[in-house]
């Protein structure tokens, strides 16, 4: 028998179950994998917007990855949002010290309703102390532009941005195309070199997109538990998203989440 593959998220709370934490479990179970969580912070958030947030002390954040690895060990892990570069520095030295590998790094600085979740200070840690340590990192365009220092206009740009963010000694560098005009949403895929791969998507027509970038990331890592390629780990979690953005819940009173279940048997209505 083989044994399962087991993913750890390291991120906020979302009590409306649409990101975070609750996201990331989802999309784990949803591709089959045992998923784990430790917690950074606990927001206040519904589909509407993040209110408040209540970051956890940096030591016991990493007093929880420290006793799931020791005890079930781990395949990849996923870190979202951090809250404060003491949490971005502590989870660093986790993923040092426990010798964690197949990390994906999703570089929350902004809820989409405009909220700070991570300040400058983190922003540094995040690229001194916890990109060297990873596989891949996925910003959105706001945030890649805060990581290299450049403003992204046009494709061209997102390719140069990548580049740079690779200086920072990451692995990998995926840069979300959400934020970016048209009827097509690219993300762009950065390894080194001059080859640059485009994943290309229909831009679905919905209001419901809360946790599209959490659940990306969340699948990229379950999928690199299954040992996939980071190619092909990225182009099944789009595939998986895609699903999930396609049949997404209108529910609550502002953006709603997404049909995390779409790809499992007799979840797949059309809500
Ligand atoms: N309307 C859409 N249709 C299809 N794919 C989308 C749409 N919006 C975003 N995506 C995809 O969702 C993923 C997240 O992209 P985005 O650039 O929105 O990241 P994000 O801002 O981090 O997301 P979030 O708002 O959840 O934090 C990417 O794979 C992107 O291509
Ligand atoms: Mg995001």
């Amino acid at each position: 028998m083989t044994p399962v593959p087991r993913v750890l998220t390291i991120a906020g709370s979302d009590p409306s179950g649409g990101a975070g934490v609750q996201a990331d479990m989802k999309t784990f179970t949803a591709l089959g994998v045992y998923g784990m969580s430790a917690v950074t912070s606990i927001t206040v958030q519904n589909t509407e917007g993040v209110q408040e947030a209540f970051n956890l002390p940096p030591e016991l954040v990493y007093r929880q990855i420290k006793v799931v690895v020791e005890d079930i060990g781990l395949d990849a892990a996923k870190t979202g949002m951090l809250g404060s570069s003491d949490i971005a520095s502590a989870v660093a030295r986790a993923v040092k010290d426990l010798g964690i590998k197949n990390l994906v790094v999703d570089p929350i600085l902004k809820s989409s309703s405009g909220k700070d979740l991570l300040d400058t200070q983190g922003v540094e840690v995040l690229k001194r102390e916890l990109l060297p340590l990873a596989r891949l990192v996925t910003p959105n365009v706001p945030e890649a532009e805060a990581l290299c220092g450049m403003r992204i206009k046009r494709l061209r740009d997102v390719e140069l941005c990548a580049q740079e963010i690779l200086n920072t000694g990451v692995e990998a560098v995926l840069i979300k195309g959400g934020h970016m005009e048209g009827s097509k949403v690219v993300d762009v895929l950065y390894m080194g070199g001059d080859e640059f791969h485009y994943f290309v998507r229909d831009r679905v027509k919905t209001r419901n997109t809360h946790g599209t970038g959490c659940t990306l990331s969340a699948a990229i890592a379950a999928f690199l538990a299954k040992g996939k390629g980071l190619e092909e780990a990225v182009e099944r979690a789009r595939d998986y998203l895609q699903g999930a953005l396609e049949r997404s819940l209108s529910i609550g009173k502002g953006r709603g989440p997404l049909n995390h279940m779409w790809n499992i048997e007799g979840c797949a209505e059309d809500f």
